[in-house]
């Protein structure tokens, strides 16, 4: 290990975990990797690990599984500190393509099993997220998913998911922030004590990090306004994946963790939900392929 990636990891945060249901740990913030293609995946992702990132959200879709696997081997971070989770998409969907789908994942990330495994999108007019979960549910039992999981899913894909196999994900990792809280899905998900991941954490796509609010909030903090951003999921208790791939951004995004944001600046930012979707696609209608 070098003199650099040393006093990097030395001096990297410890990020918290959270217990999901199922009794397996989740880091309380990790690390977007879209759009990084396999070689930008390979060089950012170990940056991402000395930085003190242990999750790492991946899916097929992205098309840099491969790079993803090989920053994790270059990091030199044991497998077993790591957090690596990957989606299946919705061409790969239904009873007889989520195995040969779930080891191509594996052989591309090169290891044996993921920490979870998502649903990548309800897809609902094609309805094959039944199937598919209980082939998840499977490859759990034998070992290659550690947690299962979904994302973009409303409360009625879940609740077919429970009515029809009796189990629902730990997880649903799906678009929020400040502009867009998705409060009735979080009380959903804490009935069922589902955790909630954020997508678009940042609210790419949308004016939030440059909100007059926020910015007054980040001088009186003495913070960035992506750092209010991410210690305002962190204390509502989502999981946010942000995606840098600058390395002074990667450790600006993780260092929320030794400082707290008011009750009445917590206030301030529930009042900055617009209700606008930076990315405008709606689970109801939404088919990723
Ligand atoms: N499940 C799904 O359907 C789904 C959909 C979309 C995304 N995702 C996952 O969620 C991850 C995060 O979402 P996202 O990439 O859409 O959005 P995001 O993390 O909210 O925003 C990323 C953007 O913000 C910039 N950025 C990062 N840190 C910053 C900072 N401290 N200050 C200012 N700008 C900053 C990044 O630019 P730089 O890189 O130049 O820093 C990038 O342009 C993705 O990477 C992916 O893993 C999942």
């Amino acid at each position: 290990m070098s003199e650099k990636t040393k006093d990097l990891r030395d001096a990297a945060p410890d990020v918290p975990w959270h217990v999901l249901r199922d009794g397996r740990r989740i880091p309380q913030l990790g690390f977007g990797t879209y759009p990084m293609d396999d070689a930008q995946a390979e060089e950012l992702i170990p940056e991402a690990v000395w930085r003190g990132y242990r999750l790492i959200d991946t899916a097929v879709n992205y098309g840099n599984e491969r790079g993803v696997g090989q920053g994790v081997r270059y990091s030199e971070v044991p497998r077993e500190e790591l957090f690596l989770a990957s989606k299946i998409p919705g061409r790969d969907q239904g009873a007889d393509s989520v195995r040969r789908s779930l080891e191509g994942t594996l052989e591309r990330l090169g290891t044996d099993y993921l920490d979870l495994y998502l649903i990548h999108w309800p897809n609902p007019v094609t309805d094959r997220y039944v199937p598919t979960w209980r082939e998840m549910l499977r490859a759990r039992e034998e070992g290659l998913v550690r947690s299962v999981g979904v994302s973009n899913f409303l409360p009625e894909h879940l609740l077919r998911l429970e009515r029809e196999t009796g189990e629902m994900p730990v997880v649903n990792q799906v678009e929020l922030h400040p502009q867009y809280q998705q409060e009735a899905l979080r009380r959903f998900h804490e009935e069922h004590r589902i955790l909630t991941q954020a997508w678009s954490p940042l609210g790419r796509k949308t004016d939030l990090l440059q909100n007059e609010w926020l910015a007054e909030i980040a001088r009186r903090q003495g913070r960035t306004p992506a750092q209010v951003v991410l210690r305002w999921h962190v204390q509502s208790g989502i999981v946010p994946i942000p995606k840098s791939s600058d390395t002074g951004r990667m450790a600006e995004n993780i260092d929320v963790f030794d400082w707290e944001l008011t009750d009445e600046q917590m206030e301030r930012l529930r009042m900055m939900h617009t209700g606008i979707s930076g990315s405008g696609f709606d689970p109801a209608v939404h088919e990723e392929q």
